[in-house]
């Protein structure tokens, strides 16, 4: 007969309450203590650790090693010194049945909270990084969180529906993850970016509130916190206007705030323009929980004897207080690096020390401008300002913005377990790609314009804002969308604007556009990306850490190694080749 396990707890949640009672738990051995007849042994499962005392002359015992699994009957006693680093660290059970069920061989690191193996082969033996309870726990965490959008989308009137992963190619503006087809030789399929396209369908089709626990695919960079696959809550809704909508999804987030780790989120969330989250904060996901905002200064230096300030077009600044005498010369270098990513050449560096300014290029400053600087930091001793300056706001703003977070987190200036949510609204509708210099939409081509900018389409496009909104969560883009556009003439105009044919818009979306013709109603959405949300509700700035089997930096699963090669035969049925590349 097939033997049972036999189990009455899990190891984790026995306490003084079951004292005296016989118990039989099951689960890995995390360590294990010999002390001649005596034998302590850590035993783990999900739920956590409990202590287990083997008098070894007095029962049979098996071989005991590091994670395998025993299964333990005996009677809960209450210790004589308890450990104060373990929840149920004043018990421990005294054994009258050790079963081993498995063996296992040796790990290649040691399995526990806190542990120095190197991510590649954490990575490597996720299955084993998986058995460290603080990782267990981002799961559950992750788990709630959908529970909690399908009870609140449901209750709302959402309906679930799923739409194709074998799909083609949508706007979304990342590269596709292309699938190829067997039966259409030389054709693809592309793994959605997101839904889409297809939720737009569902609204003309009349659903009205729509929702999908959606897997997406990207082809992009990776970065902490970005996947090739990741998961979007993806929503959307029709007859409703952004206010609408936006207070619909603020009930969400208060609620997923306060059912999974207790924290009252108040409503309605802050909301701020881009052109203030970038102009201020130097970010479109600006996190507010420290202040260290930018500072115009342009207007200091129109007549200034500093050629690079006064031919600037922008020059802003942020000041750190009391960082004068750490702000080394070492850390200016590392600083500089940072401003090279925005296409900055450096940080000037001016200090406050002794009621002066301090600082290479403060010799070029009259006393009107130094006194200037002083009055618009509002200068104390031992102050610094970090002052970026150029002729494309983007860099400078976004520039500042990056020093401004690093900076943050070098002098500890956010307190933890604080939380600050908040909406960018008002994005422009388009901008100028960087590498073409063309005009492309800032979210998608289906992105609906603000009315009051109608007019100003073909004459201002850079100057019409959308209805689109960023909610964003400690620094965190954590979700996006925008009400999209129904009616025929704007799409048209807009498609005009960015070049697009008639037969690009038939190659690419016709069946999309052809829809859209058949009673559109005014309609939005957004999609909440799962692992952003998990990653600020489990304080962790390490997307793998929120996903069961993730891909390293270089798109690979360190598991399966997937991408992996495949047969000849397989490639030849699907008409493919490999071109080797040449070295
Ligand atoms: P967007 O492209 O802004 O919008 O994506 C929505 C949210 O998904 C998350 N996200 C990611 N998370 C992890 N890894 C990635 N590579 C990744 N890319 C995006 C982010 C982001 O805010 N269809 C639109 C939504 C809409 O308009 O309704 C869309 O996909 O948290």
């Amino acid at each position: 007969m097939e033997k049972e396990i036999k189990r009455t707890n899990y190891c984790g949640e026995l306490s003084l309450n079951d004292l005296n009672k016989t118990v039989s738990v099951v689960g890995w051995v995390s360590k294990k203590r010999n002390l001649g007849s005596l034998m302590f042994v850590d035993l783990r499962d999900r739920s956590g650790i409990i202590q287990v005392l083997i008098k070894t002359d007095s029962i049979e015992v098996p071989d005991i090693r590091n994670e395998y699994i025993l299964n333990i009957t005996g009677v809960v006693n209450k210790k004589d010194v308890a450990n104060p680093n373990l929840k149920t660290g004043e018990i421990e059970i005294e054994a009258s049945e050790v079963v081993l069920i498995n063996t296992a061989k040796q790990p290649p690191f040691i399995i526990a909270e806190k542990t120095d193996a190197l991510e590649d082969i954490r990575l490597k033996y996720r299955y084993l990084d998986l058995r460290r309870p603080n990782l267990l726990k981002n799961f559950i965490t992750r788990a709630k969180i959908v529970k909690i959008a399908h009870e609140y989308l449901d209750q709302n009137g959402f309906i679930e529906v799923e739409t194709p992963y074998l799909a083609p190619s949508t706007p979304e503006g990342a590269r596709d993850y292309l699938v190829p087809s067997r039966i259409h030789k030389g054709q693809f399929y592309a793994l959605p970016q997101s839904p889409q396209l297809y939720k737009q369908m569902l609204m003309v089709a009349g659903f009205e509130r729509y929702y999908q626990v959606a897997r997406c695919f990207r082809d992009e960079d990776l970065r902490a916190d970005r996947q090739p696959d990741f998961t979007q809550i993806d929503i959307e809704t029709s007859f409703l206007t952004q206010d609408q909508f936006l207070t619909l999804m603020e009930g969400f987030v208060q609620k997923v705030f306060k059912e999974v780790i207790d924290v009252d989120i108040k409503l309605p969330l802050r909301r701020i323009s881009y052109d203030e989250a970038t102009n201020v904060y130097g970010s479109d996901k600006p996190d507010t929980r420290f202040d260290l905002k930018l500072t115009d200064i342009k207007d200091l230096f129109v007549d200034s004897e500093f050629e690079t300030f006064k031919n600037a077009k922008y020059i802003k600044g942020i000041k750190v207080e009391n960082f004068a005498k750490d702000c080394t010369r070492k850390k200016q270098d590392t600083y500089n690096l940072l401003a090279k990513k925005f296409k900055l050449n450096n940080y000037f560096v001016i200090k406050y020390e002794n009621n002066e300014l301090v600082g290479s290029i403060v010799k070029f400053f009259d006393e009107k401008t130094k006194n200037g600087l002083i009055e618009r930091f509002s200068l104390k001793e031992n102050d610094v300002i970090f002052i970026a300056q150029g002729n494309i706001l983007r860099n400078v703003n976004f520039g500042l913005g990056a020093l401004r977070t690093d900076l943050a987190e070098e002098l500890n200036l956010i307190k933890p377990h604080t939380f600050d949510v908040l909406w960018v609204v008002d994005f422009p509708l388009f901008e100028k790609s960087e590498e073409t210099g063309e005009i492309t939409p800032c979210h998608h081509p289906f992105t609906r314009p603000v009315d009051e900018d109608l007019d100003k389409l073909e004459t201002e496009p850079y100057n019409v804002y959308s209805y689109t909104y960023d909610i964003v969560m400690n620094g965190y883009e954590a979700g996006g969308g925008g009400l999209r556009i129904y009616d025929q003439e704007t799409q048209d105009r807009i498609f005009k604007i960015l070049g697009f044919s008639e037969e690009d818009i038939q190659r690419k979306f016709g069946w999309f556009v052809e829809s859209l013709k058949y009673g559109t109603p005014p309609h939005g959405g957004m999609a909440f990306g799962l692992e952003r949300l998990t990653m600020v509700l489990c304080e962790t700035n390490n997307i793998r850490d929120v996903i069961a089997f993730p891909k390293n930096l270089s798109a690979v699963c360190p598991v399966t190694n997937a991408p992996v090669n495949v047969d000849d035969d397989q490639l030849a049925e699907l008409g493919i080749k490999i071109v080797k590349e040449e070295d």
